[in-house]
């Protein structure tokens, strides 16, 4: 297979985790006769500082006109610490996500039996859990209309979404469970919200076509209890934008570290693969940023074109890496590695299924 795939590496930890991630693929791409293309593009903080933009015209058309997507990190503590910046290292992800259409976020949660350690929560809670976050992308509050006073002392966010919108996901959320273990959980707050009572009624009707799978209904508050309480219960979770991003960071801590986490961001014709981690700029240049997460982004890249050889190898070496202890600092096990040389295990157990650091 051939691919063209644009790689927007973005800011802080994004362009070392991302090199990693061009290794593993062109490992792959070298084992079983595939070839990837890459072509850089910029985004984000430093976007802005090059362009003046957070997505620049060249790199939203590279996009349009690319197989996929591979994207690292945005986002820059001198945004951070000035909410009043009008211009911001965020908006070029969302401009990208509505422009592109990616209206679904696919987020898989696993705990690792050997990283159990590296999570707060007790072994006994997480064993067993995998369960997979259906986020809805392109509607919710990030979208709706926001306005501010002149004063500056009123402001609000407006959260829309229409039938179509839940509906798109809601098929994809059920087609997933059907090769799963054939639960979904819709995530609202229908005693309060007149978007979550829409979002019941849609997925209810919705959930009749698919009679193989068990739709239960939770409250958001309560979901993000029983993510800590009992998340081997969850097999997909299905939610809108705003509940998906806050509790697919808080599910992260499942698995130990945020820097495993990978996600898929599909929409009907683009698509695009990004870590769920930030750009966690104290790290930049340290070589200490974990790479899995984007590596695993690669993984669900392979699966996205039918790849699934593939991205079960790319999985296989991660777990290797995992199961020899060759991981970064984040992952709290004896031994301590580098970036770059968890990829190199990684692409290199791809290319020759050895070990290179304990033979
Ligand atoms: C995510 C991020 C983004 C979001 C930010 C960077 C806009 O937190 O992908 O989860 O809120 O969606
Ligand atoms: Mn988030």
């Amino acid at each position: 297979m051939n691919l063209k795939i644009a790689v927007l590496s973005g800011d802080g930890i994004g362009p070392e985790v991302i090199l990693q991630a061009k290794k593993a693929l062109n490992a792959i791409g070298a084992v079983y006769d595939h070839e990837f293309i890459f072509e850089d593009a910029y985004i984000g903080a430093i976007a802005i500082e090059k362009t003046g933009k957070p997505l620049p015209e060249q790199t939203l058309n590279l996009c349009r006109n690319t197989d996929s997507i591979l994207f690292g990190a945005i986002g820059d503590p001198k945004y951070d610490n000035d909410p009043l910046a009008k211009i911001r290292p965020e908006q070029g992800l969302l401009k990208l996500r509505k422009e592109l259409g990616l209206f679904a976020n696919i987020r898989p949660i696993k705990a690792y039996p050997k990283l159990m350690n590296a999570s707060p929560i007790k072994r006994e809670i997480l064993k067993g859990t995998d369960f997979v976050i259906y986020r809805e992308l392109n509607g919710g509050m990030y979208f709706g209309e926001k306005t501010t006073n002149e004063a500056g002392t009123y402001a609000s966010d407006l959260c829309e979404y229409n039938e179509e919108e839940i509906s798109k996901i809601t098929h994809l959320a059920f087609k997933a469970a059907q090769s799963r273990r054939k639960k979904v959980t819709l995530v609202d707050k229908a005693n309060v919200l007149e978007t979550s009572r829409l979002w019941r009624r849609v997925v209810s009707e919705i959930a009749v076509e698919y009679p193989d799978v068990d739709l239960n209904f939770l409250y958001v508050d309560n979901a993000a209890m029983q993510i800590v309480l009992n998340p081997s219960q969850f097999d997909i979770l299905l939610t809108d934008n705003l509940f998906g991003d806050i509790l697919s960071d808080e599910a992260s801590v499942i698995s130990g570290s945020i820097g495993l986490m990978a996600s898929a961001s599909l929409g009907e014709k683009h698509s695009l693969f990004e870590p769920i981690h930030g750009c966690y700029t104290e790290a930049k240049d340290k070589n200490i940023a974990n790479p899995i997460a984007a590596i695993l982004s690669v993984a669900l890249l392979l699966e996205h074109f039918g790849l699934s050889k593939e991205s079960k190898k790319v999985i296989q070496a991660v777990e290797k890496a995992i199961i020899s202890e060759v991981v970064t600092v984040d992952l709290k096990v004896n031994s301590q590695f580098g970036t770059n040389e968890v990829g190199d295990f990684i692409s290199n157990y791809i290319t020759n299924e050895d070990d290179l650091y304990f033979k």
